[in-house]
């Protein structure tokens, strides 16, 4: 993990957030790199489960919500973690994480008491009690309270889902390994509504599907597992789950939760809001409320896990190369645009001009800083899929080399056709 986390920093993919204040704690921000990444996730993300189906429409809901909505859907009451105080040193823990005595100075603790972790936060210039509000520690219940108005204006029959990316907060009580649990963060939610008694089969094809996802952008297969959650585990709205975990460098963990929520978020909010949220089925003219299956995967554990599976170093030539083996999709620069010699403005032009057509076409990268062999080590280092080198004789010949960064294999092509050359090999 210190690999990961300095190679990180090193090359713009995460920093500490407010470094230059020493820090804050378990925060972190994405550089140029982790911000291309993230968004290239969150596209795969999209695309497989919303662009490339048709039974799934996306969401974009609001942080803030009415505070009912967490009262509705359990949060108030049922999401804590239970706490002990050292009565000595006055540190916290999570009661099933210590002992009988403080782990940090021996002193003795208190009785367990709930914790919730909802973040809260008050709404308008008056902070009292009936100004309270919670940044949402999920964004399912954004996709559950929009039910009906996504149904009758999509004119969607189950089974059909609606998906949703956002930022999520939870006052975590240990946050920790690097971007893994930090409190706030950012989730990819499917909420799939289906017909009761048709829910066991939908979540065997979830668990499947999502589990897809993670090897079709690379993931070895071997680094990924299934875990079902023993009941003891299970949160207070779900039936049965399983998780997709990884084998971070700290033990397996868990990227995503596919879990059976049933009814119970669409039955509570309708006692809750007095607006009826069950479905009427037109086919067998019946009104029921549907069960609901969600795929609820981490964005940032998302990226943490890519960027873990794809670290490689190996020998060529006595020398360590440090390649990010990234999914083409997923990597931030898609190519760099290398002149051999930067003292030669000629050569500087033709690549400058070249880098310029790229440009439009996919995230591009001119550099001409170092030499050659430094150039591609940084572009490895960052997991750019091409390098093109303009030289000398590509003056007179008007061609360039192509690098592809796995098997640093090169090709000599004309200029002019790079960019759809490039456009075939990246298509994914
Ligand atoms: N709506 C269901 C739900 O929120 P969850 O298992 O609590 O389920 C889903 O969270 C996913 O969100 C997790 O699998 C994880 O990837 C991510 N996640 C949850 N808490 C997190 C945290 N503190 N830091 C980073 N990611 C977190």
């Amino acid at each position: 993990m210190d690999t990961i986390v300095s190679l990180c920093k090193r090359r713009g993919y995460i920093f500490q957030s407010s470094e230059i204040y020493g820090g804050f704690a378990s925060t972190w921000d994405y550089g140029p790199l982790g911000a291309e990444l993230k968004n290239n996730v969150k596209a795969a993300w999209w695309r497989a489960v919303v662009q490339e189906r048709d039974d799934i429409v996306g969401l974009d809901a609001a942080i803030l919500m009415a505070p009912q909505v967490w009262v509705a859907s359990g949060h108030v009451e049922q999401f804590t973690d239970p706490l002990v105080d050292c009565k000595q040193c006055k540190q916290r823990f999570r009661a099933d994480q210590v002992g009988e005595r403080c782990p940090a100075c021996g002193g003795e603790l208190t009785e367990a008491r709930q914790f919730n972790m909802m973040f809260k936060t008050f709404v308008g210039p008056v902070e009292d009690d009936a100004a309270v509000a919670y940044l949402r520690p999920e964004t399912a219940q954004g996709i559950f309270v929009n039910f009906a108005n996504v149904q009758t204006t999509m004119r969607k029959k189950l089974p059909f889902g609606i998906a949703q990316i956002g930022k999520a907060f939870r006052n975590e009580i240990t946050p920790g390994n690097f971007t893994f649990r930090t409190r706030e963060f950012e989730q990819m939610e499917i909420e799939y509504f289906v017909k009761p008694g048709t829910d066991e089969e939908w979540h065997r094809r979830w668990i499947e599907d999502r589990f897809a996802w993670y090897t079709r952008f690379g993931m070895r297969r071997e680094n990924l597992r299934l875990r079902q959650h023993e009941p003891d585990e299970l949160a207070h709205y779900a039936r049965s789950c399983y998780d997709v975990e990884y084998r971070f460098p700290m033990g397996w963990s868990e990227l995503e939760g596919i879990a059976n929520r049933t009814d119970y978020d669409l039955r509570q909010h309708t006692e809750f809001s007095h607006k009826d949220l069950s479905y009427f089925d037109p086919e067998t003219e019946e009104r029921y409320f549907p069960y609901v299956i969600e795929p609820s995967g981490g964005v940032d554990r998302t990226v943490l896990a890519f960027l873990i599976d794809a670290y490689h170093e190996e020998q060529v030539r006595q020398e360590k190369r440090v390649v990010l083996r990234l999914h083409p999709a997923l990597a931030p620069i898609k190519v760099a645009v290398l002149p051999l010699l930067r003292n030669r403005p000629e050569l500087v032009q033709v690549a400058r001009d070249l880098a310029a057509r790229l440009r439009p076409r996919m995230m591009t990268m001119y550099d001409d800083t170092a030499s050659i062999g430094r150039l591609y080590r940084r572009q490895d280092e960052i997991g750019t899929p091409f390098c093109v080198t303009v030289d000398v004789d590509s003056l007179d010949d008007h061609q360039a080399t192509v690098r592809e960064r796995d098997s640093m294999a090169q090709v000599r092509l004309p200029i002019a056709e790079i960019p759809d050359y490039l456009v075939e090999q990246l298509r994914w």
